[in-house]
């Protein structure tokens, strides 16, 4: 692109149409012809272009041999074919090996110029797609932590001031806000990194099994207890225990919690012989703790106890501003190499969800899509479909509601013209709307031919650029 404009190899075998394309591409692009195939490889070899625009039939090597040698040079470069109305089938089969579209002669210069726009439009989205997984490559972590929003940069910075220090930690939030990681985060840049993580969901274990857990038990203690066995204040001795779920821990165990945590020093169930634990104790509950003490659930001396330091977890979506890039760091995990991104209506609906299971749901949501995308990006029908509800759009009728007497004012005829009229702009809108501007696929959906789908466009006066892809 040195002089600026994007660049544009037209191949024919036929001179006139070289130079009716020359005309048509000539002002906005920098255009350069071949006359068969051949010197288009030579071309290609010798530099790149963003945009071939080939013909099918060629003596030496044809249209297809064309697209198979830039997709393998520069994939970047968008291919778009032209071909007889014979071919056509042969064509949109092209488009299944890369090629981004096809034009069918006889064509009119409008289709062309519009072609080649929304091609250039391609590319770009596909360099967008490279420039965010780079970004999201490059993402600082804390720990595991990824996100680059000042809400979460914030907890961060919290989280690292107090790793240090001896404090008791309770982690707030809602689930899937990466309260685990956060817990392990603490660990690792506290002075106890070297000794054990010992992490414990209090809330999945019955209420019998809690205390010898935590506290461990003697020989004989109960029924089924048929060795002595530490429990896990001894495991993580010198290290972090980490209390998930903290807020669901049975009342009379909170009471030894506590006790445990006030003396530091423990005793197994079934002994009275204290053992000495140094242990750092991280607790997390997705509850509001303050509202579980009021509620009598949660004992207020161990809330009190617990909480030298709370720090809050934000929602995704307080923080939407990650979600482009931890999608795409999630993606990048999926291992399907040969998806490049989003779609920019796929990201919109990733940024606009609820995520009410937060990042957990984010990643689950994206595993998903790499597993069914089609590819070479996800597309929003690739998003389980629970996060569109939040913004499925609607079309807004133009053919509102219409008194009657206004209606039966007319002839039958205009009547319903009037009325059909109005449903086509609107059909045609929404389908614009769903496919992007893109002519080739709505007219698919549509079920009629391309060209037809041209003229009803501009007989409603529906611009197809007004839907393009973009920001
Ligand atoms: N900021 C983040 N960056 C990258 N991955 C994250 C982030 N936060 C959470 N995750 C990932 O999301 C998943 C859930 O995180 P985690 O288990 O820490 O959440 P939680 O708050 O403990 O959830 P729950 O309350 O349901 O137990 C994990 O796979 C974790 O790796
Ligand atoms: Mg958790």
């Amino acid at each position: 692109m040195s002089s600026g404009k994007p660049s544009v190899l037209v191949v024919d075998d036929k001179e006139n149409m070289l130079k009716l394309f020359a005309r048509i591409l000539g002002d906005a692009y920098a255009v350069t012809t071949a006359p068969d195939g051949l010197q288009a490889l030579a071309l290609l070899s010798a530099r790149a272009f963003d945009v071939v625009v080939t013909d099918i039939q060629m003596p030496g090597a044809d249209g297809f041999t064309v697209l198979r040698e830039v997709k393998r040079r520069a994939p970047d470069t968008e291919v778009v074919l032209v071909t007889a109305y014979a071919s056509i089938p042969k064509a949109v089969e092209a488009i299944k090996e890369g090629a981004y579209d096809y034009l069918s002669k006889p064509f009119d210069p409008d289709e062309v110029a519009l072609v080649v726009a929304r091609a250039l439009e391609r590319q770009r989205q596909s360099r967008d797609a490279r420039g965010l997984a780079a970004r999201a490559s490059r993402m600082p972590d804390f720990h595991g932590l990824r996100g680059t929003s000042p809400a979460l940069q914030k907890t961060h910075a919290l989280l690292a001031q107090v790793a240090s220090r001896e404090l008791t930690v309770v982690l707030t939030g809602e689930t899937g806000t990466g309260k685990e990681l956060a817990a392990r985060a603490l660990h690792r840049e506290s002075p106890r990194r070297d000794k054990p993580f010992v992490a414990v969901n209090c809330g999945a274990l019955p209420a019998e099994l809690v205390e010898s857990e935590l506290f461990g038990h003697a020989k004989g203690a109960f029924t089924g207890a048929t060795g002595a066995k530490a429990g896990l204040f001894e495991e993580a001795h010198g290290g972090t225990l980490f209390l998930d779920e903290v807020g669901d821990l049975p009342l009379p165990v909170q009471v030894k919690l506590n006790r445990a945590l006030q003396e530091k020093e423990i005793r197994r169930v079934g002994t009275t012989t204290p053992v000495t634990v140094d242990v750092r104790v991280v607790a997390a509950t997705h509850r509001d703790l303050a509202q579980e003490v009021s509620a009598g659930r949660f004992r207020e001396d161990l809330y009190y106890r617990l909480g030298g330091v709370t720090v809050r977890m934000p929602a995704l979506r307080e923080r939407r501003e990650d979600i482009p890039l931890l999608a795409m760091h999630f993606l990048a995990g999926a291992n399907r190499p040969e998806l490049e991104g989003f779609t920019p209506q796929a990201l919109r609906t990733l940024t606009d969800a609820p995520w009410p299971g937060n990042v957990r749901q984010l990643q689950n949501a994206v595993a998903r899509a790499a597993a069914v995308a089609a590819g070479p990006r996800i597309v929003p029908e690739d998003l389980p479909p629970e996060l569109g509800t939040a913004r499925v759009p609607v079309v807004q009728m133009s053919v509102g509601p219409l008194p009657a007497e206004a209606l039966a004012k007319q002839p039958y005829r205009e009547a319903v013209d009037r009325v059909r009229d109005a449903v086509s702009r609107d059909y045609l809108t929404a389908l614009m709307q769903e496919f992007s501007g893109n002519v080739t696929h709505a007219a698919e959906r549509a079920g009629m031919e391309r060209e037809s789908l041209h003229r009803l466009l501009k007989r409603y006066g529906v611009r197809t650029e007004d839907f393009k892809r973009g920001d």
